[in-house]
């Protein structure tokens, strides 16, 4: 069988991210051999570290990487370079190549509200990846576009690119007297924008779709709201194509985003760490449970307490077979108690049964620490695992992380960096908490 294929979307943070809602219920529904799951980083050359060593297919770029990741590919396409970002890269067998579909998604879902947006007046707020591709795109429809960004020397070096005005936010009172169309691509808890300036024929976009004080506004003053959920899928759809070269189903992924699915936010009170062996995830699962108050547990520790006896003795007189039956035990158990505020390090092959994996998905804030193993196994040279007390364990190591790579994949919420170039568990930790403090 043809391997998994992985997607992901990176940025910094990104687990607020929904993407992974509507490729993955296109996956589902059709039967399609591929996941889509979030990938943090620091930068834009980690998240193509990681890309490149987990093996990936296609990836999402959002904020802050669009423009970085532009240097860390083989070939960006017109488009992008024009707009001066990606959000869309894929592995092709002529290279890592970059586009820009955030264009197309504004375009259409606006379009799809006003109709035709010729000559209508649209202001776009901020001039960074999001609100140059928001420009580009409305003027390739030819709407007369004014950036207004807090600093107007970016406005206007940004405008100057893309044939269009530049404007102070000091005039945006002024500008929405006679705009037709405003769009905001600034961050969350930017607010620039007074209520009183929003005239009820105003057509109102704000890309951030995770909390919208300005769609709030927009609403109070009867304008048109446009979601910044439709611009997120209309990115998508030409994303996906880009990923897996054939068409989506187009109903299948907007349904995704209308159906109220159960909110990361819920199963924050049992965080799961998988990973493949000697990735720190205990380590981690220590230092994080300390950072957010929860209790550690250890599927290993657990497993050997059942028993009695060692992991390594467990495999020797019993069998890897016995050792998973005791491992899924535990999980059940684990995971069937109405727990709360718990951190569980998962043993590397929990992931290998399929009902596991389900439940680690449903019931917890899955993160999968990713390591090279093959690079990293002097964490786990003291005997303690029986898979690779063999004679080349790099080889072997190498071997069950691509069997299971795909298996990580489909239970992860989030994929954080291990590798032991980029971090140690204390950074690991500080990072997972970050993701989770900056999205709930
Ligand atoms: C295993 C990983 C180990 C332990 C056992 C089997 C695996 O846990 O459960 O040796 O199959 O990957 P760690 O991932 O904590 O090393």
């Amino acid at each position: 069988m043809e391997s998994k294929k992985l997607l992901a979307v990176t940025g910094n943070p990104v687990l607020h991210s929904k993407s992974p809602l509507l490729f993955n219920k296109m996956f589902s529904t059709e039967q399609i051999n591929a996941t889509y799951f979030r990938i943090a980083a620091d930068s834009a050359t980690e998240a193509m570290f990681l890309f490149r060593e987990a093996g990936l297919t296609g990836m999402n770029v959002t904020a802050p990487f669009k423009k970085d990741i532009m240097a860390e590919v083989d070939l960006v396409d017109p488009a992008a370079t024009k707009i001066g970002g990606i959000n869309t890269i894929t592995n092709r067998s002529n290279g890592i190549i970059g586009y820009n579909t955030d264009y197309t998604g504004v375009a259409r879902s606006i379009e799809e509200k006003v109709g035709t947006l010729e000559g209508k007046k649209c202001i776009v707020l901020g001039a960074g990846g999001a609100g140059r591709a928001a420009a580009y795109g409305l003027i390739a429809k030819s709407s007369i576009v004014v950036i207004a960004n807090r600093t107007i020397a970016k406005a206007q070096e940004v405008a100057g690119q893309l044939g269009c005005e530049a404007a102070k936010l000091d005039c945006l009172e002024e500008l929405l007297s006679h705009a037709d169309i405003l769009i905001s691509t600034l961050s969350t808890g930017v607010e620039v924008v007074e209520e009183a300036w929003l005239r009820p024929s105003l057509v109102v976009l704000d890309a951030n779709y995770k909390s919208s004080a300005l769609g709030k506004m927009a609403l109070n003053r009867g304008c048109t709201l446009v979601k910044g959920e439709d611009w997120l899928l209309y990115q998508a759809i030409p994303a996906y194509t880009h990923f897996l070269q054939s068409q989506p189903n187009e109903n299948c992924m907007r349904e995704a985003l209308d159906e109220a699915s159960k909110p990361l936010s819920s199963k924050k009170d049992v965080i799961s760490l998988t990973g493949f062996m000697g990735t720190g995830k205990s380590s981690v699962a220590k230092i994080l449970a300390k950072k957010m108050g929860y209790h550690v547990l250890d599927s290993d520790s657990l497993i050997e307490e059942k028993a009695g006896i060692t992991i390594p003795e467990i495999f020797r007189t019993n069998g890897e077979k016995t050792f998973r039956k005791l491992e899924k035990e535990i999980l059940n158990s684990l995971l069937d108690a109405d727990h709360k505020k718990i951190i569980i390090a998962w043993g590397g092959g929990i992931v290998l049964d399929q009902e596991n994996r389900l439940k680690i998905k449903e019931k917890t804030l899955s993160i999968w620490l990713f390591a090279r193993p093959w690079k990293n196994l002097s964490l786990i040279k003291d005997g303690s695992r029986p898979l690779l007390n063999v004679e080349n364990p790099g080889e072997t190591a190498r071997k069950i992380f691509l069997q299971r790579r795909g298996f990580y994949a489909e239970t992860a919420d989030l994929m954080v960096n291990s590798d032991c170039e980029y971090h140690n568990p204390d950074s690991i930790a500080e990072k997972i908490y970050e993701e989770i403090c900056k999205t709930f």
